[in-house]
C-alpha cells in the first residue's frame, strides 16, 4: 500500500513527536532534549531521550529509536500503514485510497493466483496422505519417525501415480492454464503440444513456505531409491531459491536466540519434531547471499549442521564467508559417525544433540582444522605451510581484540613461537599493504592506511548515500554507474542498498516509509529508520555535490579494504590496489543547478 510521500511527510510533519510520546510516556525537559523512562525496556533511570528539533527519539539503554511513525509502530505494536491511519487521524488528516496503477493491480492479482494455486495444491497433496491410495506415503513418514503433528505442521503430502490428477483437479477450481503452467506444477507434453501433466507424481510432497507462510514451492521425494531423490519446483514468479530458507517461516519465532543451518527438508522437519525449532535448510543448493541477509533479519548467531560428507565440508567453507560478510557469527557442529542431523538424532536423540551444540566449534577453528588436515605436520616444510596459513588467516581477522584470542588460541594448540608468528604476520600485514595488521606497532605507516577514514565516517557515508539516493532519483542515476549495494560494508545498510535499488529497478516511487516497510521486525525497522533521520545539511548544489563525492569515496574505500582482508591471492589483491589507485580519480558530477 502505497501513500504518496508527501502525505506520509505531511502526517509526519504535523505530529509533533514530543506531543505523540507524551501521551505514553511523562517526559522532563533537559537542554535542547525530553527526558523519560523507556517504554521498551525495563529501567529505573531515564535513558530515553526525545529530540525536538530532530523529531527523533532515541533510548541510551536498549538502543530503541525511530522517528513519530515507528514510535507508533513499536509501541502499539502496528504496522505502517496502521500507524499513518492513527497518526493522520489525529490530526485530522484524511487518507486517499491508496493509489495502484491498473498495471500493478494486475500483477498482484495474478501473484495471488499462483499462491492460491500452490495452497490448493499443498491441501490436495496433504490430504492424500489420509486416503487409501496415499497410504504408502503415510506410512514412509511414519517409518521415517515422522508423526502426524509434524506431518501436518509442515504440510507434508503425497503426489499420487497418476499423470494428470492434480491438473484436472486445478482446473475444476477455476485455475487457467497460464497460471498453473507459471506455478510449475504442471509440465506441457514435448510430443503433444497443450496437453498438460503433472511435474510430480509418485513423491512424498514437501511444501515450502515464505516466511509469511504461503506456498511458494514444492520439494517431492521418491518413496524409496530412485532418481532424482529429490524434484523441486522450477524458479517461478514466486519461487527464487537462493533468497529463501526451508523452515525459516517457523524458525523465525523460535525461542532461542541462534539458528541452525542444515542440509535438507528431513533434517529441518527431524529437528523441528525433536525441539530444535529455530532449524532452517539452504535445500541442498550453494548458501547464498540472499539466505545471509535472510538469516541477519532474525539472529546473529549460527550453528550450521551441514552433513558430515566432503561435499558438506566444502559448502560449509564456502558459506562461511559469506555469512560472517554479513556479521552473523558462525559455529559448525560435529556429528560423526552420522552422516546428517536427521540420522544424528535418530540415533542418539535430543539430549545429545544439544550437547553437540555446546560443543560446537567457531569458524575460524573449523577453517584452521580443515587446513591442518591437507598437511602432514611431521615433515618440516608442511608444517611451515600451516603455520602460514594460521598467520594468513590472523591477519584476516579485523577485530583487534578477536585476533588476540585467536592468536593465544593457535599458539597453545600448535604449540607455534608467539615471535615467529608475530613477525609472519607482520610481513603477510606488509605485502597485504592496503590493510592495518600489527599487533605491537600499530602506529607504524602501514598501519594508518585502513584508519584513514573511522568506523564512524564509513557508517557516515554509507547513511548519507543512502539518504541522498533515496529521496533523490536524479542522484540515484548519477551514482549507480559506480557503487553497487553489495559494495555498503554494514549488513543492514547493505540490505537497505539492496532495497532502494531493486524499487528504483521497478520503477517504483520510493520513500524512506517505504523501505522501512520492508523490514519485519521492529528493532530492524528501528535501524532503518535511523538510517534516514539523517539530516544533512548542505548550503548550495556545489556542496552536495562534493559531499555526495566524499561519500563514495569513503564508500568504495572501506569496501576495498574489507575485501584486502579476505583475498588469498596476489593477483587479486594486486587487482584491488589497482583499482583503489583509480578511485581516486573518480569524480561524479551531479549537474546541480
Ligand atoms: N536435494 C535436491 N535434489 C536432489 C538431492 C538433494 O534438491 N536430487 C536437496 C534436498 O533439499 C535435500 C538436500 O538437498 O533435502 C540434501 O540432500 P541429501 O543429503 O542427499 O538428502 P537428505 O536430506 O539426507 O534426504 P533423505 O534424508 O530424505 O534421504
Ligand atoms: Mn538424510
Amino acid at each position: 500500500m502505497f501513500y504518496p510521500d508527501e502525505l506520509i511527510e505531511e502526517i509526519r510533519y504535523q505530529n509533533d513527536i514530543v506531543e505523540v510520546i507524551s501521551q505514553y510516556v511523562r517526559l522532563n525537559k533537559k537542554g535542547s532534549s525530553h527526558f523519560g523512562l523507556c517504554p521498551f525496556h525495563n529501567e529505573k533511570t531515564p535513558s530515553f531521550s526525545v529530540a525536538q528539533d530532530k523529531q527523533i527519539y532515541h533510548c541510551f539503554g536498549c538502543g530503541a529509536g525511530g522517528n513519530v511513525i515507528t514510535f507508533v509502530m513499536e509501541y502499539e505494536n502496528y504496522s505502517f500503514v496502521e500507524a499513518i491511519k492513527v497518526l493522520a487521524d489525529r490530526v485530522n488528516i484524511s487518507l486517499p485510497e491508496p493509489e495502484i496503477s491498473e498495471e500493478m493491480r494486475k500483477m498482484v492479482q495474478y501473484k495471488q493466483q499462483l499462491y492460491d494455486a500452490n495452497k490448493e495444491a499443498a491441501k490436495y497433496f496433504y490430504h492424500q496422505t489420509s486416503a487409501p491410495l496415499g497410504k504408502k506415503a503415510y506410512d514412509y513418514l511414519n517409518d521415517r519417525g515422522i508423526g502426524d503433528e509434524t506431518r501436518k505442521k509442515f504440510g507434508l503430502g503425497f503426489s499420487h501415480f497418476f499423470r494428470d490428477d492434480l491438473y484436472q483437479y486445478l482446473t475444476s477450481k477455476g485455475y487457467s492454464d497460464a497460471v498453473l503452467r507459471d506455478s510449475g506444477l504442471v509440465l506441457e507434453d514435448k510430443n503433444k503440444p497443450g496437453e498438460l501433466y503433472d511435474r510430480f507424481f509418485n513423491r512424498v510432497m514437501f511444501p515450502i513456505f515464505d516466511i509469511h507462510n504461503r506456498v511458494i514451492g514444492f520439494g517431492g521425494r521418491v518413496l524409496g531409491d530412485g532418481m532424482p531423490k529429490y524434484l523441486n519446483s522450477p524458479e517461478t514468479k514466486l519461487f527464487d531459491k537462493s533468497k529463501n530458507l526451508y523452515g525459516l517461516n517457523i524458525a523465525r519465532t523460535s525461542r532461542r536466540n541462534n539458528m541452525i543451518l542444515v542440509e535438507g527438508y528431513m533434517d529441518v522437519i527431524s529437528l523441528h519434531q525433536a525441539g530444535f525449532d529455530n532449524t532452517v535448510a539452504s535445500l541442498g543448493t550453494a548458501f547464498t547471499k540472499g539466505q545471509s541477509n535472510l538469516i541477519k533479519r532474525y539472529t546473529s548467531e549460527l550453528i550450521i549442521a551441514y552433513d558430515s560428507d566432503n561435499a558438506g565440508v566444502n559448502a560449509i567453507l564456502k558459506a562461511i564467508p559469506i555469512l560472517e560478510a554479513s556479521d552473523i557469527s558462525v559455529r559448525v557442529l560435529k556429528m560423526l559417525p552420522y552422516k546428517d542431523p536427521d540420522d544424528f538424532i535418530k540415533g542418539e536423540g535430543p539430549e545429545r544433540f544439544e550437547e553437540i551444540i555446546a560443543a560446537s566449534i567457531p569458524s575460524f577453528m573449523f577453517e584452521v582444522e580443515q587446513l591442518e588436515a591437507k598437511y602432514n605436520l611431521s615433515d618440516p616444510d608442511h608444517k611451515t605451510k600451516f603455520y602460514q596459513g594460521i598467520a594468513r588467516k590472523l591477519v584476516e581477522l579485523e577485530n583487534e581484540i578477536k585476533r588476540d584470542s585467536y592468536f593465544e588460541a593457535m599458539i597453545n594448540r600448535y604449540n607455534m613461537n608467539p615471535k615467529a608468528l608475530n613477525s609472519e604476520m607482520e610481513k603477510i600485514g606488509k605485502d597485504v599493504g592496503i590493510v592495518s595488521h600489527k599487533r605491537e606497532d600499530a602506529s607504524s605507516s602501514e598501519g594508518k592506511i585502513k584508519n584513514r577514514f573511522s568506523k564512524d565516517s564509513i557508517v557516515v557515508a554509507q547513511k548519507n548515500i543512502l539518504t541522498f539516493i533515496v529521496s533523490h532519483k536524479d542522484i540515484f542515476e548519477a551514482v549507480r554507474p559506480y557503487i553497487k549495494p553489495s559494495e555498503f560494508v554494514d549488513g543492514l545498510y547493505r540490505q537497505v542498498a539492496e532495497i532502494i535499488f531493486e524499487l528504483y529497478e521497478e520503477n517504483l516511487e520510493i520513500n524512506p516509509a517505504m523501505i522501512i516497510n520492508k523490514f519485519v521486525e521492529l528493532d530492524q525497522q528501528n535501524n532503518v529508520a535511523q538510517v534516514f533521520n539523517n539530516d544533512v545539511k548542505v548550503e548550495n548544489g556545489m556542496q552536495f555535490e562534493k559531499m555526495v563525492n566524499e561519500s563514495v569515496q569513503i564508500l568504495k574505500n572501506a569496501y576495498i579494504d574489507k575485501m584486502s582482508g579476505q583475498v588469498t591471492e596476489v593477483n587479486d589483491l594486486q587487482e584491488l590496489i589497482k583499482v583503489k589507485r583509480e578511485l581516486q580519480d573518480l569524480y561524479i558530477s551531479l549537474n546541480h543547478g
